[in-house]
C-alpha cells in the first residue's frame, strides 16, 4: 500500500483541495487527523491490505474524514469542545436515558417535542428514538431494516424534524442516542435493488452466491438467529437468481464488509448521524458484522477491528459522538467490545450490561444471588473510562446466554436451571405458580434454547395481580419492579429505562391481529402508550402514580451522588445472606452500600455484612425509605422486606 511520500504528498493535496487551515481555525481537527492518521492506516490495511481497491479506498476514507469534519455545525463542534473539558462526559451520574419508538410513544417526531416535559418530570435527559429512517412497513422489524439510512420514515416526520428535536433536546441539556444498523439493510434499499437487478458491483456489497455450495459451508458452523420466523441464514432470491446472505430476518440482507466500499459508505452514514447531533450512537448488531466459514460468524476479531477503525474516525471528526456497541453475546465475548490490548477501552465507549440483565431475571425467579456472583469476575473487567448501558427491560427479549459454568458453580444443572427461568417467566394458559407473565421467543427445539419476551411489569407479575384484582400481589409486584429499576439504576452504568415501564405497562397482545408483527412477539412489550393512562401518575395511590414517583425518586438519588458516577467504582459484599445482592459504590472516603432482597420472605442482614467493606458501619441512613438504621452489635439486623431494597450512606 501507500508509500510514505506518497501519503505526504496524498495530504497535500487534501490540505489544497479542501481548503483546510491547518494553522488556526482547523488546527485542532488537524492535530487530531494526524495523530489517528497511523493507527487508521493500520487497522484499514489489516482489513483491505490485500484487496485490489483497497488502496484508492483508503485515500477516499481520508476524503470522507475531512469532508465530514467540514459539514459538521458549528455548534456541535463547540459542544465536542465542552465535552471534552469534562472528565469523561459519559461516565456521569447526571445522565440517565430512555429509549422509545417515537410514533408508539407520542405519534411522530413533531409530537416529541411537546412530551418533552414527561422526561424533565422523570429526571431523564438522554433519548434513545429508535429507528427513524426509512424502512418498509410490514418488513421492518422495528426499523432494523433501514431501506435508506439518510431519509426520515415519512411515518414519523421529515429530517428537518429530527434536527430539530434534536436542538430542542439539546438546549434543555438532553442528549440523543440512534442506532445506525451497521450489519444489513433492508432488500429495498437502493444498493440491494440494484443487486437484484443484477450488477455485480451492488452484488458485492452482499453475500451472493449462485449455488448452495458457499451457504451450505456457512450453514454448518452458523447458529439460527431467529429459528421460528427464519430459519436458517440464507435466503434466495428469484429475481437475481442467487442466494444471499440473510442472518437475521429473509427481508434483512447482510453487509459485505470484505468490500471496503461498503465499509466508506457506511463510515460516511455514520458520519451523517454524528453531524445531525448524535451524543451516543448506538452499533446494532456489532459482533455480526464479519463473517467467515467455518466460524459461528459471531465476534470475530475482524469485527473489532473494523469497530477499533470506526472509533478511530469518529474521534478525528465527530468526537463528541461516543460509541455503544450492541452486542448482546456471551459475557467474555461482550467484555471485547471495550478493546482488549493496545486497544483497551479504544473500541466502543459502551457496551449493553446484558449479563448483568439476564442475572437480575434470573435472581428474581431463584431468589438466589450466586449465579450472578459468579459472573462478576468477568463484569467488573469493564476497563476505566468506558461504560455499561444498565438497564431492567429494553425492545428486545432476555437472552439467558451467560455461561454454564456460573451455573454450575451455584450448585445447579445448567439445562435445568434455564428450564426452570423459561417455564418461571413463560405464561402457558394454564394455573401455574409463577406471577409472571412473559412468553418464549425464538424457541429452538434443535437446541432447545429460548429467550423471553414481556415487559417489566408483567414478568414482575403487575399483569396477573390486576387480572385477579389481587391488592397484596399489585403491592408487590410494585415492589419488585422498583427493586428491579434501583438494582439497575445505581449499579454503574448509564440507566436506560424502557419506554412505559416508568407507567407499568402490561403485555400488549394486539400486536397478533396485525401480520407485519404477528410472527415477532417482542410486540407485546412494546406499547402504544395512551396519554391518559400516563396522566394517572399525577393521581395519588394509582399503580402508575406509585410507579412513575418510585422511579424519578431513584433517579434523583443517583443524581445527587457523585459517587454513582462510573468510576468503575462498584465491589460486590459477600453473600452473608444468599437472597441479598449487595454492592458498594465509593468514591474518596464516601460509600453507599446498595442492598436488594430478591427473595418473597424477609431477609436478615448483620453489621459483619458492612464491616466487612473495611472501615464498618453501625449507623446507616436509607436514602430510599429516608431513615436511619442502626446495626450495632451482633444481635441487631437490617431487616429487608420480601423485594425490599435499601441505599445506604455510613453516618
Ligand atoms: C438488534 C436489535 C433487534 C433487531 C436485530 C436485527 O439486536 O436490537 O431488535 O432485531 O438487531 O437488526
Amino acid at each position: 500500500m501507500s508509500t510514505d511520500s506518497f501519503l505526504e504528498n496524498h495530504l497535500q493535496n487534501l490540505l489544497n483541495q479542501s481548503g483546510l487551515d491547518p494553522k488556526k481555525a482547523d488546527k485542532e481537527f488537524w492535530n487530531r487527523f494526524q495523530n489517528h492518521l497511523p493507527i487508521i492506516q493500520r487497522l484499514f490495511e489489516e482489513i483491505y491490505g490485500n484487496h485490489p481497491s483497497g488502496e484508492q479506498e483508503f485515500l477516499n476514507l481520508l476524503q470522507s474524514l475531512v469532508e465530514a469534519y467540514q459539514s459538521r455545525e458549528k455548534g456541535l463542534k463547540k459542544r465536542d469542545q465542552e465535552k471534552q473539558t469534562q472528565d469523561i462526559w459519559f461516565l456521569s451520574n447526571k445522565l440517565a436515558g430512555m429509549s422509545l419508538y417515537v410514533d408508539r410513544f407520542a405519534g411522530d417526531l413533531k409530537k416529541m417535542k411537546s412530551k418533552l416535559s414527561h422526561f424533565e418530570e422523570l429526571g431523564v435527559n438522554f433519548l434513545h428514538l429508535m429507528p427513524l429512517f426509512e424502512s418498509p412497513e410490514g418488513e421492518s422489524d422495528g426499523g432494523y431494516a433501514v431501506s435508506d439510512f439518510r431519509k426520515v420514515d415519512a411515518r414519523f416526520g421529515t429530517l428537518e424534524e429530527l434536527i430539530e428535536l434534536r436542538k430542542k433536546m439539546h438546549q434543555k441539556g438532553m442528549y440523543l442516542l440512534l442506532d445506525i444498523v451497521l450489519n444489513h439493510t433492508s432488500h429495498h434499499h437502493e444498493w440491494a435493488r440494484k443487486a437484484k437487478a443484477g450488477d455485480p458491483h451492488y452484488q458485492d456489497f452482499f453475500y451472493t452466491y449462485d449455488n448452495r455450495w458457499i451457504p451450505n459451508e456457512f450453514e454448518e458452523a452458523m447458529p439460527e438467529i431467529f429459528p421460528e420466523s427464519a430459519p436458517g441464514n440464507f435466503t434466495w432470491n428469484e429475481e437475481m437468481g442467487k442466494w444471499v446472505m440473510t442472518v437475521f430476518h429473509t427481508y434483512q440482507w447482510d453487509l459485505n464488509y470484505t468490500n471496503p466500499k461498503v465499509f466508506r459508505a457506511m463510515l460516511e452514514n455514520i458520519f451523517f448521524y454524528g453531524n445531525l447531533g448524535v451524543d451516543l450512537l448506538r452499533i446494532d448488531a456489532p459482533a455480526f458484522i464479519w463473517k467467515q466459514t467455518g466460524t459461528t460468524c459471531q465476534n470475530l476479531p475482524q469485527a473489532h477491528t473494523l469497530l477499533r477503525l470506526i472509533k478511530q474516525c469518529v474521534q478525528v471528526s465527530t468526537p463528541g459522538m461516543a460509541i455503544l456497541g450492541e452486542a448482546i453475546v456471551a459475557p467474555k465475548e461482550i467484555m471485547k467490545y471495550f478493546g482488549t490490548g493496545e486497544f483497551i477501552a479504544q473500541e466502543c465507549d459502551f457496551a449493553y450490561n446484558a449479563t448483568q440483565m439476564a442475572l437480575q431475571w434470573d435472581m428474581l425467579a431463584s431468589g438466589e444471588t450466586q449465579v450472578m456472583l459468579n459472573a462478576q469476575h468477568e463484569i467488573l473487567q469493564k476497563p476505566y473510562g468506558t461504560s455499561w448501558i444498565t438497564y431492567t427491560r429494553c425492545h428486545d427479549d432476555i437472552g439467558l446466554g451467560y455461561d454454564n459454568y456460573m451455573i454450575e458453580q451455584a450448585g445447579k444443572d445448567p439445562f435445568r436451571h434455564r428450564q426452570f427461568l423459561k417455564e418461571y417467566y413463560s405464561f402457558s394458559g394454564e394455573q401455574w405458580m409463577s406471577p409472571a407473565r412473559g412468553a418464549l421467543f425464538s424457541s429452538n427445539p434443535k437446541t432447545g434454547d429460548a429467550r423471553i419476551s414481556g415487559t417489566l411489569a408483567s414478568l414482575c407479575g403487575l399483569e396477573k395481580a390486576q387480572i385477579e384484582n389481587n391488592a397484596p400481589a399489585i403491592d408487590q409486584s410494585i415492589q419488585k419492579i422498583l427493586m428491579m429499576q434501583a438494582h439497575s439504576i445505581f449499579l454503574g452504568g448509564l440507566p436506560m429505562l424502557f419506554y412505559g415501564d416508568e407507567v407499568g405497562y402490561t403485555n400488549d397482545y394486539s400486536y397478533q391481529n396485525d401480520p407485519g408483527k404477528s410472527y415477532d412477539n417482542r410486540w407485546m412489550h412494546r406499547p402504544k402508550i395512551d396519554w391518559e393512562k400516563v396522566a394517572r401518575k399525577d393521581q395519588a395511590g394509582t399503580v402508575e402514580n406509585r410507579i412513575f414517583s418510585g422511579t424519578k425518586r431513584l433517579l434523583e438519588i443517583r443524581k445527587e451522588y457523585a459517587l454513582f458516577s462510573d468510576l468503575s467504582n462498584i465491589s460486590w459484599m459477600s453473600p452473608h445472606n444468599i437472597h441479598v445482592a449487595g454492592f458498594v459504590r465509593r468514591i474518596g472516603n464516601e460509600r453507599m452500600y446498595c442492598v436488594f432482597n430478591f427473595s418473597d420472605k424477609a431477609a436478615y442482614l448483620t453489621w459483619y455484612a458492612f464491616r466487612e467493606q473495611g472501615e464498618g458501619a453501625e449507623k446507616l441512613y436509607d436514602h430510599w425509605t429516608n431513615s436511619e438504621v442502626i446495626i450495632g452489635s451482633s444481635q441487631e439486623y437490617l431487616i429487608l422486606e420480601p423485594y425490599g431494597f435499601r441505599i445506604l450512606e455510613p453516618r
